[in-house]
């Protein structure tokens, strides 16, 4: 089967938590499609020490640069966002950045609620926010794309937290499409299921084994974990004029996970 051919020349790309996993095969591909690309993260180096990802764009031909933002912080967003004029303004504002805490329902602290509500919830929230006031002020409607989760819509053992915080990114994504939708802003979101990423860390052995035992984790219909290169065309397309009627969206790119 063939790939898609997308053409984001002339186009300007945000993506956050693109030094890593998902976003940094993203990033990659808009690169790749012609894009300048913004690769936003707290950290510049990936996980797995290989090359930064701005580093990767520009060897491959593309033009790319790294903007250090923590996106709970609103100050840091608007940073990056000015940062984007530079290449013309975002066209395209990709929330990807996330993390993972585990913990019981009955014993998490609130802490660890707030830090990766503050990273997966309001991160999404205040990057579409200030993305979409600078399309506004410049008169120049692009769209949104967040990363969502199966966790947006399915509940696992020792993970209300962050199945909590996705669900919160699912309503933020169809509540800004709803409010957005007069200014020709588009948000859409893609929910990935379990993709092979550095991502899990926090993903205990108790977790597993529950989850197991009471069938909740049910085997994924393809067969396999899933790759950031399974997920970027997702976002291309969402990002493209060839969903120009697409608002609002979930895309689940999950190996049929979701089915169950
Ligand atoms: N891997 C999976 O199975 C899976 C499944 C569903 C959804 N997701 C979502 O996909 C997204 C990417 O995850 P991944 O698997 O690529 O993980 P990853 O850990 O490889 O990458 C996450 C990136 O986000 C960055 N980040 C974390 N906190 C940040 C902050 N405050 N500001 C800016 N950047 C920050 C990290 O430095 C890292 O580069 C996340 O939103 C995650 O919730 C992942």
């Amino acid at each position: 089967m063939g790939r898609l051919e997308a053409n984001f020349d002339g186009e300007t790309v945000i993506v956050t938590g693109a030094a890593s996993g998902i976003g940094r095969e993203v990033a990659r591909r808009f690169g790749a499609a012609g894009a300048s690309v913004l690769v936003a993260d707290v950290a510049e180096e990936p996980k797995d020490g290989d090359v930064p990802t701005h580093e990767l764009i520009e060897d491959e031909g593309g033009t790319a640069e790294y903007v250090e933002t923590d996106v709970t912080d609103r100050d840091q967003l608007e940073a990056l966002v000015a940062a984007a004029r530079e290449f013309g303004g975002v066209d395209v504002m990709i929330n990807n950045a996330g993390l993972y805490v585990g913990g019981s329902v009955l014993d998490l602290e609130p802490e660890e609620f707030d830090r990766v509500h503050a990273v997966n919830a309001r991160g999404t929230y205040f990057g579409t926010q200030v993305a979409a006031t600078d399309m506004i002020e410049r008169g120049e409607p692009g769209c949104v794309v967040n990363t969502a989760s199966i966790s947006s819509s399915h509940a696992q053992f020792d993970q209300v937290q962050y199945d909590s915080s996705k669900g919160a990114v699912r309503m933020i994504t169809r509540g800004s499409a709803l409010e957005l939708a007069e200014h020709g802003i588009r948000v859409n979101a893609v929910a990935p299921g379990q993709i092979a990423t550095e991502f899990l860390e926090g993903w205990t052995e108790e977790a597993t084994e529950k989850a197991a035992s009471d069938d909740l984790l049910k085997p994924v219909p393809l067969g396999r974990a899933g790759t950031p290169e399974d997920l970027a065309g997702a976002y291309l397309y969402l990002a493209s004029e060839d969903a120009s009627y697409v608002t609002g969206e979930m895309l689940y790119v999950d190996g049929g996970w979701q089915v169950f």
